[in-house]
């Protein structure tokens, strides 16, 4: 795991390499008054979304149907958004920036839905570390049928607050997981991928890494051909090096590796509005490193914040303290005890209920019992 985190931490090389200073010798501009900046504190901006109220309750709320939780509800909306958050770039010190961050969850996977079949105990000491049982593959997960509608309506819902001027992303960065690049495509598709606009995918943003095998991610070459539309940052591997089959990142490593991530993001890239599409961990160690309200982001939903940044030489950065990397929990139960998939389990062919008292009184007679007990070893499901 360690060679992994700092295999991480490498990748932000290549990227500082694409100098933060525009010809003038100063922070690149865009033109929402937005800038670079060199490592950064970030705090979120209070009371222009209600998701970042510590009183906001997640349950059921559908921000798709709430101007994505934006308070002003006013049909000038976000036209006064974007000049608010404009100005607020305009009048912004030399070391001072504010960006909008639409992040993402994405739509339901493979591994979702076995996860709530299993049970998360069962699923976190024995199933996540198979690519799948035989009925469903959940090895970088793809979307399903339900994540793929709930992408659909995320598009929906752009489309609908478009008319009434919302500022569209400047830039679109992706996880390199299918599920997210999927639910990025279906989002964007009709929106700005069909105006030339060229996700990227970085390794920043992928799911807590190791252990699970839906967050390991199939090589580059896959990935193209997948999404031929996308770009890959320019130390993007061929293979998975980062991923461990015995450890796995902590929620707090991973809040380090995202505040690396903004680091690199604020440094490099002037744009206002940023959209990624990522997973609910990374969201998680978002919000951590942001200060952000705390709270769950369901599939396929995703939370718009706007981040201030300063960077004053002498800047301190909150600690966000974790120690080692995680192994998977023992299992306290067997694991396999709920099948989803027959085709999977090894029943003894010559195993059939006993007829003895449960016949009596059936109706029909059930087939393919036998008249006497059996005798011999309990058949047990095993794993094929
Ligand atoms: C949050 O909302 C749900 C559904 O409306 C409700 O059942 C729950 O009690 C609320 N939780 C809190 C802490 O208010
Ligand atoms: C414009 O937006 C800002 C920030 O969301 C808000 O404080 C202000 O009340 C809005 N103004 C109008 C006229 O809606
Ligand atoms: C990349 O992955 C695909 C799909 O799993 C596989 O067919 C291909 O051989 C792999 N390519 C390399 C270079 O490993
Ligand atoms: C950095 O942010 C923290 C809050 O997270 C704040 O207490 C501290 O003063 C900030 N430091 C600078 C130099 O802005
Ligand atoms: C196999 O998985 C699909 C979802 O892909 C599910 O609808 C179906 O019920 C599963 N079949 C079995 C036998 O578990």
């Amino acid at each position: 795991m360690l060679s992994a985190l700092l295999a991480l931490l490498a990748l932000s090389a290549p990227l500082a390499a694409s100098s933060p200073l525009d010809a003038r010798g100063g922070p690149k501009h865009d033109k929402y008054h937005g800038k670079t900046l060199a490592p950064s504190n970030y705090t979120v901006v209070p009371g222009i979304f209600i998701q970042d109220d510590p009183k906001f309750n997640a349950t059921g709320y559908d921000l798709l149907s709430d101007s994505f939780g934006l308070i002003d509800k006013s049909a000038k909306r976000w036209k006064n958004f974007t000049k608010y958050v404009t100005d607020l770039n305009k009048n912004a010190d030399e070391h001072t920036t504010y960006k909008v961050v639409y992040i993402a969850r994405h739509g339901q996977g493979y591994h979702n839905a076995a996860e709530s079949f299993y049970g998360t105990p069962a699923w976190n000491c024995y199933w996540a570390q198979q690519k799948g049982d035989g009925n469903m593959t959940w090895a970088d997960a793809e979307l399903t049928t339900l994540g793929i509608a709930q992408a659909q309506a995320c598009n929906a819902g752009w489309k609908t607050q478009l008319k009434d001027g919302i500022p569209l992303p400047q830039r679109l960065y992706s996880s390199p997981m299918r599920r997210s690049a999927s639910t990025l495509d279906i989002t964007w598709k009709d929106i700005l991928l069909n105006k030339g606009v060229k996700p990227v995918i970085q390794e920043y943003w992928r799911e807590s890494i190791g252990l699970h095998t839906c967050d390991w991610r199939n090589n580059k070459s896959d990935i193209a051909s997948r999404y031929p539309g996308f770009d890959f940052e320019p130390s993007f591997t061929e293979h998975d090096l980062l991923w461990d089959e015995v450890y796995e990142e902590t929620g707090t490593q991973q809040a380090r590796r995202i505040r690396n991530a903004l680091n690199d993001l604020f440094a490099n890239d002037p744009s206002t509005f940023i959209s990624i599409t990522a997973h609910s961990g990374v969201i998680n160690a978002f919000f951590l490193a942001t200060g952000h309200n705390k709270f769950s982001v369901q599939t396929g939903g995703f939370v718009p914040v706007l981040l201030k940044a300063v960077s004053y030489p002498t800047a301190t950065f909150s600690p966000i303290t974790g120690g080692q990397s995680a192994t998977a929990p023992a299992c306290t139960a067997d694991p396999t005890v709920l099948v989803k998939a027959p085709a999977t389990v090894t029943v003894q062919p010559t195993w059939y209920p006993a007829c003895a008292t449960e016949t009596a009184t059936a109706s029909p007679k059930p087939t393919g019992c036998l008249a006497s007990p059996v005798t011999g070893p309990t058949p047990t499901a095993t794993k094929a």
